[in-house]
């Protein structure tokens, strides 16, 4: 944990103030470059998130969304610049299951249940764990309690191929929530499902962020959707990939669907529609 000020010892004085420990943001990058040999993919981002932030991310193919989430997790290292995740290198808070992914396809195991899905990651890092010497991972609820999380109870023993795209992603998030991840992040989670499944998807997501109090990092293609989860949206630019903006939404804390008619949301959105050079 950082401190932020000096010490009363050494500031020299009983007038001074009490020192505030300030705990580390879930994610700090500081002039943080990637490049893929002449692909600039990522220049010079400066992003610093809290820990419990739900921040999404919108900006035109190609310009470095998902590299972005895969520099966060550790899958690839920075050419230049610095960052941490809670404090710690990426590779620490990897190896301790600090973060955990949610892609666009559920990309689940199709001869393991449902339940047997949602536990894959805790049978795989205790023998990792076990191979490295290093403590078992631990997990906040029992398979079965994160698929009623989800509201898929009763659907436990079901083969994927037996539930729909938004129950296989429902799935899929219960299992990234299994290793009690302190930071979510979500590459397009909701990209390939209907309107009114994603619309559900997104309540119960907000839902299940104030319950757990996850920090989520989540990147999607939709204006709405970015308005309506975010209480930051990062706007990015391409070529080379960069921060355009940051526009802080501010919504009433309780996220409801009919917030999308409002005026100040459409603002929102048309700004955001402008700076995506949409419009
Ligand atoms: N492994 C890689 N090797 C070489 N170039 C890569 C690699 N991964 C990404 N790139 C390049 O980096 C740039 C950013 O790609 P990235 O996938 O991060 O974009 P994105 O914003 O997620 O796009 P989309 O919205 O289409 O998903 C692109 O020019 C891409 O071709
Ligand atoms: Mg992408």
């Amino acid at each position: 944990m950082r401190v932020m000020q000096k010490s009363r010892a050494k500031a020299g004085g009983d007038d001074a103030p009490p020192a505030i420990a300030l705990p580390p943001p879930a994610v700090a990058l500081y002039s943080a470059s990637v490049d893929f040999g002449a692909v600039k993919a990522l220049n010079q981002i400066d992003l610093r998130i809290e820990d419990g932030e739900f921040i999404t991310i919108l900006g035109p193919s190609g310009c470095g969304k998902s590299t972005l989430l895969r520099l966060i997790s550790d899958l690839v290292p920075p050419s230049a610049g610095a960052m941490s995740i809670f404090g710690d290198s990426t590779e620490a808070a990897r190896l301790a299951r600090q973060f955990a992914f949610v892609f666009q396809s559920a990309a689940l195991l199709p001869w393991r249940t449902a339940v047997q899905n949602v536990r894959l990651p805790l049978e795989m890092g205790k023998k990792m764990a076990k191979k490295q010497g290093r403590a078992l991972p631990v997990s906040a609820q029992s398979p079965e309690e994160l698929l009623e999380f989800v509201g898929l109870k009763g659907r436990e023993n079901a083969w994927p191929h037996e539930l729909s795209g938004g129950m296989q992603q429902r799935v899929a998030i219960a299992r990234a929530l299994i290793c009690k991840p302190k930071l979510l992040l979500m590459d397009e989670p909701f990209g390939a499902l209907d309107e009114m499944t994603r619309d559900h998807l997104n309540l119960q997501l907000l839902d299940i962020w104030k319950k757990t109090g996850v920090t989520i990092v989540f990147v999607t293609h939709s204006i709405p959707e970015a308005v309506l989860l975010a209480q930051k949206v990062v706007m990015m630019k391409s070529q080379p990939g960069a921060i355009k903006k940051i526009i802080p939404i501010d919504l009433p804390a309780k996220r409801k669907l009919e917030m999308r008619d409002t005026a100040k949301f459409n603002k929102y959105a048309a700004q955001l529609r402008k700076l995506l050079g949409a419009h």
